[in-house]
């Protein structure tokens, strides 16, 4: 572990993966600032200095960054290569990057490509990077908590297609490994959970751990996206169908790197959502 007490600065602090971090670097009793955009709103822990700032503010980001050595970095989209602009202007020695495993999938359009853009942006700021290329995010099954809420259905499209997906507390666990100590710098992780898991078994294991039978209602790939246009750019939901189509009838590829880098095994599933479970009831 590094000894000097420098600040270490987590972008998107308010997020799936920030929240974890903030409290992991804390309890490693670093000296951590957040940034969010509504700091009033922020609900972080004591002891993590909140700044408001947004990424596309170049003077919010020269004040946040003042005084840090190391970051993470949240890719809010296009504010990449502003914030590597004032964090070597500010001195930063080290960037932890959360891109995606999707950089690596020929298939994956505009989400592979945004984050192969993020990537190259860091590594041409000429300082010191680690990549965090993790799979889909348990979190993502959040979004199904209306349906089961109401009635006890999930309404989602490719209910054969697997993936690995992993517990934000993990991608949280390896940042924080990645930021405390040296020899990641250079590296890129590419991280999932421990199980391969088509979105049929994934129901029944939520359904198993709240107590009740949910139903899985397959969407066709056209009410799918009718249904994600809302909230989601066109590009990123041709992308996502396109992906999810591709991993139908596959068994979804799980990395060691979660149990090489934290010494333990990556959550399951089922953790994930006991602990998420109040979202759902
Ligand atoms: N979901 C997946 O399956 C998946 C898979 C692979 C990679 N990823 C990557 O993970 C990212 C999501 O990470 P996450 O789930 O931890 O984050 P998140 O929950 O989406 O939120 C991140 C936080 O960033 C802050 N933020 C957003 N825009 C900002 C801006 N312009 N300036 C400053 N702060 C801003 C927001 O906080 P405030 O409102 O407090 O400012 C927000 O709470 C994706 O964008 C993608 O790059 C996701």
């Amino acid at each position: 572990m590094r000894s000097e007490v420098a600040v270490i600065l987590v972008t998107g602090a308010t997020g799936n993966v920030g929240r974890h971090l903030v409290d992991l670097l804390l309890q490693a009793g670093e000296r951590v600032r957040a940034i969010s955009r509504n700091p009033e709103r922020a609900g972080l822990p004591d002891g993590v200095e909140v700044v408001r700032a947004d990424l596309s503010s170049p003077d919010d980001l020269r004040a946040a960054l003042r005084g840090a050595r190391r970051a993470y970095l949240f890719p809010a989209a296009g504010q990449v290569r502003g914030f590597l602009d004032e964090a070597k202007r500010a001195g930063v020695e080290h960037v932890v990057l959360l891109s995606a495993l999707a950089v690596n999938m020929k298939q994956s359009g505009v989400i592979g490509s945004l984050h192969a853009e993020y990537e190259q942006a860091v590594t041409e700021s000429g300082l010191p990077w680690t990549f965090l290329r993790p799979g889909a995010f348990m979190a993502n099954d959040l979004r199904w908590a209306p349906g089961v809420k109401n009635g006890g259905v999930v309404q989602a499209p490719f209910a054969e297609a697997a993936t690995a997906p992993i517990d934000e507390r993990d991608i949280a666990a390896v940042a924080a490994r990645t930021l405390l100590e040296d020899g990641h710098a250079g590296k890129a992780y590419e991280l999932t959970g421990p199980a391969s898991l088509t979105t049929t078994e994934r129901v029944r294991i939520l359904g198993e751990v709240l107590g009740r039978e949910l139903r899985l209602e397959e969407l066709s790939p056209e009410e799918a996206r009718a249904q994600m246009i809302p909230q989601t750019p066109a590009p990123v939901v041709e992308s996502m169908l396109t992906l999810f189509a591709s991993f139908v009838g596959q068994v979804a590829e799980v990395s060691p790197a979660v149990r090489q880098l934290t010494g333990r095994d990556p959550y399951p599933y089922a953790d994930w959502a006991a602990r998420n479970a109040a979202a759902f009831r």
